[in-house]
This record gives structure tokens, sequence and C-alpha cells, in this order.
């Protein structure tokens, strides 16, 4: 029987092999031909092995075939042990079903290709998943802030959903969900839809995300979590330790959600709550829907860091309402994100504070300008054959917000708010390109094309940065910048300067303008002053470690082994080791550093660092 149906299958592959990969690659990092079948419902039903650091069960796709000759389904997995798939064209009875699982793309993995059958209506795919999974991470009791529980996450954006699920992983397609995850009791598992907080905590949990989300959202959380309201439609989930500092810092969500509600429509996905993870997390927020991940490193006390979840809220609209089609796109996804984000801070903060958080932004643009090959710094750089990891840069976040930004100026910001909120309710609930959004944007907002073509095209199509960007003025930085140019003049001291009220951005911006030739006597007036190494303030701490590690500067190395080894988010720790091993001195105690500390680094984290070859 197993022979026979083997020989059939591979009949099957041969005699048609030809249309297997010709008709597509509307999506260049999937494998999916969701032209032809599309999966439109996924049910999940998945056992949490901490002991094995595995789940295992399976995944049921309910299929919508779009070419009614389509003869197989095409799966995207990475890592994956498939141990058998059913098919039913009934929902209830279920036959094994030849499947054929290729051998591996180094982006894209292994597409995993299902025998259908004409009448075929779902699919059930029963899997493990392994330890080289790069979306999950797996904590021992030891790794977590409480140290009693273990804990799991994913991180499907881009395409490591495909780690753990076998799907097609395409933000193309949009799916349901319906999943059933036990684990032990004790243990609280929450996912990216509607998570109840009265749930009683016995290791059996059922979710339903009733609105369609890309692949990329689909997301699982289980560790020893804790739930605190902040208001009726938002809260924190969080291990003890966190969870009344959390619920403080973040403590404005409702007022920022109340903010986007009036500039870009009603809130379309019931509740917002938040999930604070371990700080191994390589990410700073993702924005899981209706459950955000956060990285513990923004709660700092005083609410500076805060902008983060002002950016993964704005995602409720840019990205998760109207989702970039490939990741090609990703400007639309997030750049409209840092748009909103900011949009959302100038409301509940005022002017200052956005203007500052904008100019910061831009500082790290020009950063970024100077470094990556002119290709990449166009808006719709082409990613296929590319990890699509490395498209998630400043050049879309921040050149895709200054586009922005000027239409705003160029429009009037109300009117192009309005234009925003139009444009979120005529693709909600869609997957688009950039050239979706061009057209659209012709037709109701510059039909008089007062704003020139050759404009729109030079910033999404040309390398680089336009110098006729309108930046705002700060006045808080530019007092800052006259009174660092006095203290580098030696006019005077730096326990003079007014320093006492400044905020974070200040500080940052402070640390930022510095020369980076400074020299030991001026380091150490900087230590004596303000014990910059001393910082607590994730942000602080990393633009002061950066300057001084190429200076060695002695008094960073403690509290640096301290940072690398408790940290694990991509955005400090990169460019941390980066400098180290620029530093030759530095650069074997960095290796060392970076032995102890690997282990607890997510997957995606070790993987970029390995590749740094310290
Ligand atoms: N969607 C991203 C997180 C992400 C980035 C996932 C790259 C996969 C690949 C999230 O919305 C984000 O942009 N987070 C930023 C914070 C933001 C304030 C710029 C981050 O994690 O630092
Ligand atoms: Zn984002």
């Amino acid at each position: 029987m197993v022979r026979k149906s083997w020989l059939l299958l591979l009949y099957w592959l041969c005699g048609s092999a030809g249309a297997v990969t010709p008709l597509q690659a509307p999506d260049p990092h999937s494998f999916a031909n969701f032209k032809q079948v599309r999966s439109r419902h996924l049910v999940l039903d998945l056992a949490v092995d901490f002991t094995r650091q595995q789940l295992t069960g399976y995944v049921e796709h309910r299929l919508e075939r779009l070419d009614p000759t389509v003869q197989r389904l095409i799966l995207d997995t990475r890592h994956l042990k498939i141990t058998a798939v059913t098919a039913s064209r009934d929902g209830v009875h279920w036959q094994n079903t030849p499947y054929l699982l290729s051998i591996a793309d180094r982006l894209k993995g292994q597409p995993l290709t299902i025998q259908l059958q004409p009448d075929t209506q779902a699919v059930r795919v029963y899997y493990q998943t392994t330890p080289q999974a790069s979306g999950l991470q797996w904590l021992t009791a030891d790794q977590t802030s409480e140290k009693k529980q273990p804990f799991l996450f994913s991180q499907s954006q881009p395409i490591h959903a495909r780690s753990w699920l076998p799907l097609q992983d395409t933000p193309a397609n949009r799916i349901t969900y319906q999943a059933q995850v036990q684990t032990s009791p004790g243990l609280l598992a929450v996912m990216s839809a509607d998570n109840s907080a009265n749930t009683k905590r016995d290791g059996h949990y059922r979710f339903d995300m009733p609105q369609p989300v890309p692949s990329y959202l689909i997301a699982l959380a289980v560790g020893d979590l804790h739930f605190k309201a902040m208001s009726a439609d938002t809260g924190v989930y969080a291990e003890k330790i966190w969870l009344d500092k959390a619920s403080v810092e973040f403590a404005d969500t409702q007022k920022m959600m109340d903010a986007a509600n009036r500039l870009f429509g009603q809130y379309p996905w019931k509740r917002y709550d938040l999930l604070v993870l371990p700080s191994s997390f390589p990410f700073g927020g993702m924005e899981n829907p209706r459950l955000s991940f956060v990285t513990p490193t923004i709660i700092t006390g005083d609410k500076s860091l805060i902008s983060l979840v002002a950016h993964e809220l704005a995602h409720s609209w840019s990205g998760n309402l109207v989702t970039n089609a490939s990741w090609n796109d990703v400007w639309l996804n997030e750049g409209f994100t840092n748009y909103v984000e900011n949009r959302i801070m100038q409301q509940v903060y005022g002017q200052n504070r956005a203007d500052m958080e904008l100019l910061l932004n831009v500082q790290a643009l020009r950063e970024r300008l100077k470094q990556l090959p002119p290709a990449d710094t166009r808006l719709q750089p082409d990613f296929s054959g590319r990890d699509p990891d490395d498209a998630f840069h400043q050049v879309p976040y921040v050149k895709g917000q200054l586009l922005l930004t000027t239409l705003a100026q160029h429009f009037g910001q109300d009117k192009f708010d309005a234009f925003l909120q139009r444009y979120f309710a005529k693709f909600a609930f869609q997957s688009i390109d950039s050239a979706t959004f061009v057209r659209f944007f012709s037709e109701e907002l510059n039909q008089d094309q007062s704003f020139s073509a050759a404009s729109l095209s030079q910033w999404l199509h040309q390398p680089g940065l336009t110098d006729e960007i309108q930046l705002p003025a700060s006045d808080a930085f530019r007092r800052i910048n006259a009174s660092q140019q006095q203290w580098l003049r030696g006019e005077t001291s730096l326990s003079l300067l007014a320093t006492n009220h400044w905020s974070v951005h200040e500080w940052l911006h402070f640390i930022e303008q510095l020369p980076r030739q400074l020299s030991p006597q001026q380091l150490s007036e900087l230590e004596m002053a303000f014990s910059l190494s001393q910082s607590s303030n994730a942000e602080i701490f990393t633009a002061w470690a950066k300057l001084v590690i190429p200076l060695n500067h002695q008094q960073i190395i403690q509290p640096l082994r301290q940072f690398l080894l408790s940290v694990g988010r991509q955005k400090f720790i990169t460019p941390l080791y980066t400098e180290l091993k620029a530093n030759p001195q530095w650069r074997s105690w960095a290796a060392q550093v970076y032995r102890e500390a690997r282990p607890g680094y997510h997957p995606l984290a070790q993987q970029q660092l390995d590749r740094l070859g310290l």
C-alpha cells in the first residue's frame, strides 16, 4: 500500500512537474501556489512540550480553489518534521494522502506538496517542530525574569511562521484561524487572537481569530503569565515581576488608541493588549493583532520609550489592516506605521516630543544611508533571492515616513490624515503593493497633480534622500547643540549645563551629536558629570557605549558585559558587538562574552551575530 502510493506520487509529480513552479512567484519568498488554491481558515491543534522543546500536533487548512484544475497544494515549511497528511471532502472523514517534502531552499525552506482530489476541501498536516525553528524561542526557567517556569514565544514576521507551522507563508493571503493549545497547568498560553482574561489556568486553551490575517501575524506565547487591565479595552500580560510596572508605563495606551481612532478610523480588532516578553526578545515590539509583543527594555519608569507602543498600535491600521503583499513593499507597513506612530505621539504628548522623535529617526536614517549600497536605499528594493529579514532597516521605516510627512506638508495635515483614513477603509483586510497605493493617491488626493509625478517617482524609485525635505526645528535640540559646542570649545564646564530637565530624547541627541573623537580627559569629564555608563535606559546606554567602545573607555566594560548578558534586542546588541569586533584590543573579550551570552539569545539574533564572525 505504502509503496503503491509512493509510485503514484512519483508519477503525479513527474507527469506535471512543469506546472509546479512557472505559474507563480507572485511572492518571491514563498513556494505557495496561493493564486490557484488558497488556505482560508486554519485549525491548529498543538501540544507544547517544554521538556523536548517541541510543538507537536496538526494544522488543518480549509481550502478555496481559485483554479478548478489545480491538483496540488504547496505549503511552506522550514526545519519541520512532517509525520502524516490527510485530506477530507466533507470535513468529517479523513484519509491519508500522498505528499512530498522537497529539499530545502536556503531562504525559503522546504516546499510541502500535497496531492488534491477534485473534491478535497481540507487537508491536515501532522507535524513536529525541531530545535532549529527560527520562529520560536524556548527559554528554560532560569532564563526568565521570575526563574520559576519555562517560557516559549513565536516570532513569525517576515517568513518564520513556516518554521513552526506548515502554511502558505505569504502576506498576500489572509486567513482566519482557531487553535487549541495544550501545556502544563499553571502556564498560560496567549495568541494573536481573542484572549480571555478569565481563562481557567488548566493547561487547555482555545483561541479564535475571526478576522483574516496574513500568516506573519499568527503568534503564540506560553509562560507564567498574568494579566492586568489598564482600561476597558487595553491590558498587559507579563510575568508577575513586570506586571505593575508595565501597567503604569503603558497606562496611556487607551489615550493613544482614542487619538488613532479620531485620526484614522475606528480600531478594528476589538481589544488591544500588550505582552511583555523576556528580555531576550530580539525586537522592540511585534504588532501581533489584539496582542502586541514588546521588549521589557521599554519599561523605564518614565514613559520615555513608549513611542514603541504607539508604533505597534499604529500597525493595527498600517500593516495589519492594510498589508504589504510582499516584502519588497515593506515600506507600506513600516513607513506608514512610523508616520501614524508620530501622529499619535503628537496628539498625546505634543508637538515638541513628536518633532524630537522624528529628528532622531532622521539622524539614524542618515547614518544608515552612509553604510548601505545605493540600490538598498530605494523604497522598493528587489528582495527576491535575498533574506527578507534584511529588508527591515531605516530606509523603509524613516524614508517611508518622510515621504508621508512630505505629502502631509504639501496637502495639509488634516487633509492628508483624512486621506489615510479613506485609504485604510478602502483596503481594509487586503494585501496591496506600492502601485495600488500610488493609484489611490492619484485618484483621491492628487487629482490636480499638484504633487509632481517626477517628485513622487524620485521618492519611490531613486536611491538616497532628496535635499528638499523640510524638517521641524526643535528648540530643545538647538539649545543642546549650543551648550555642547560651548563645552567642546572649553568655554563652560559640564556641571554648568542645565541638564536637570533633559528628556531621554535630549540625552540621545546630546550623545549622538558628540564628536566621535573625544580625548580621555573629555570622556572622564562626561562620565564624572553624567555617569552615562551606568544609565539604566537601554537607548542611552547603547548610544553611549557605541561611542566609547572605539575609544577604549574602560568604565564601560563591566556594565557592557552585564548588558550583553541580559538583553537580546538586536537593535542594541548587533551594533555593540560590531563596534567591539572593530576594536582589536577588545575583540577577544567580546568573543568570550558572546560565547557566554549566546545560549540566551533568540535563534535569529544568534544567526545574525554568528555572521559577524567574532
Ligand atoms: N514589525 C516590526 C518588528 C519586526 C522587524 C519584525 C523586523 C520582523 C522583522 C515592529 O513593528 C517594529 O518595527 N519594531 C521596532 C520598533 C519601532 C518603534 C521602530 C523594533 O522592534 O525596534
Ligand atoms: Zn513596525
